[in-house]
């Protein structure tokens, strides 16, 4: 399906977004952010997605938001992309299906904040990552603040946030803040394996395994624990767990979850 600024295809049990809006390195405009959300809304309605793959045409992946747009904004009217860019971004997180950030260029401002919400960011080597609002004179306005320290740690946080600085695609790999670093050429395969390996498994546990996950973001060991025995225990219900519980009783190496 085409829609202009915003690409969405389908190769298999991957559905892939496309930020195709080059002229602005994908800047994140109010109508942007709305149409990257009615791409999200496909990706929802179709339960034979397993996997989103998040990428960007031409040398950005997202260069932040739309400053020219956001130039003329009041601490009233700002709320509107901001709620616009904090939704979208807890929308990410919380789909049911494991999304990868493929970080063709920039992403800057709210393109990091937008790949910070993905599962699993691999960058190409020519990507650069920052947050630089501070030296626009704001600060981050979807989630940039809280993703950071919680990806890299607070220290690293607050040295890239107080300098605004950039940092290449192997930094950005020494700090955690992307799972991997590969040639650009390889990129879209790089993802497209790992969503691929992602398929092979029992798509209800890897979406219960990142619930669990997510959740330990914002609990305490005890709680996340407990929280994970209930939904465990609920996997149990599956056909699933048979399958792939089954199948190794059984050595059949050539099986197929339910899905
Ligand atoms: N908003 C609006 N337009 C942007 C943009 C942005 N964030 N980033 C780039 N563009 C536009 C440029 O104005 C330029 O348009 P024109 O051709 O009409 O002049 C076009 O995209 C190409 O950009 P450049 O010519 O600047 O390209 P470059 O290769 O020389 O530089 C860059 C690339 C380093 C990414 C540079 O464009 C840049 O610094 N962009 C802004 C990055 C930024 O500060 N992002 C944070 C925004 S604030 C934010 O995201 C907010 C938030 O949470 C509150």
């Amino acid at each position: 399906m085409f829609m202009s600024d915003v690409l969405y295809e389908k190769r298999g049990h991957t559905a892939i977004i496309t930020f195709n809006k080059t002229a602005d390195l994908n800047a994140l405009s109010e109508d942007f952010l709305q149409k990257i959300g009615e791409a999200v809304d496909l990706v929802e309605q179709d339960e034979e997605v397993y996997t989103l793959i998040l990428t960007g045409a031409g040398k950005a992946f997202i260069a932040g938001a739309d400053i020219k747009e956001m130039y003329e904004k009041d601490a009233d009217s700002i709320m509107v992309w901001s709620s616009l860019g904090s939704g979208l971004n807890l929308r990410l997180e919380n789909l049911k299906i494991p999304v990868i950030a493929a970080i063709n260029g920039y992403a800057l401002g709210g393109g990091l904040e937008l790949a910070m919400a993905c599962d699993i960011r691999i960058a190409s080597e020519k990507a650069k990552m920052g947050l630089p609002e501070v030296s626009l004179g704001v600060i981050c306005g979807a989630g940039g603040t809280q993703r950071l320290p919680r990806i890299v740690g607070e220290a690293v946080a607050k040295e890239m946030i107080f300098t605004g600085k950039k940092v290449n695609a192997e930094e950005a790999l020494s700090i955690g803040l992307v799972n991997r670093v590969v040639p650009p050429e390889k990129l879209m395969d790089t993802a497209l394996e790992l969503a691929a390996a992602i398929e092979r498994n029992g798509q209800i546990a890897v979406g219960t395994a990142k619930a669990a996950i997510n959740f330990s973001g914002t609990s305490d060991l005890e709680e996340g624990c407990l929280f994970e025995r209930e939904i465990f225990s609920k996997l149990f219900e599956t056909e699933d767990q048979k399958i792939g519980m089954g199948s190794f009783l059984r050595k059949e190496k050539d099986f197929k979850f339910k899905n």
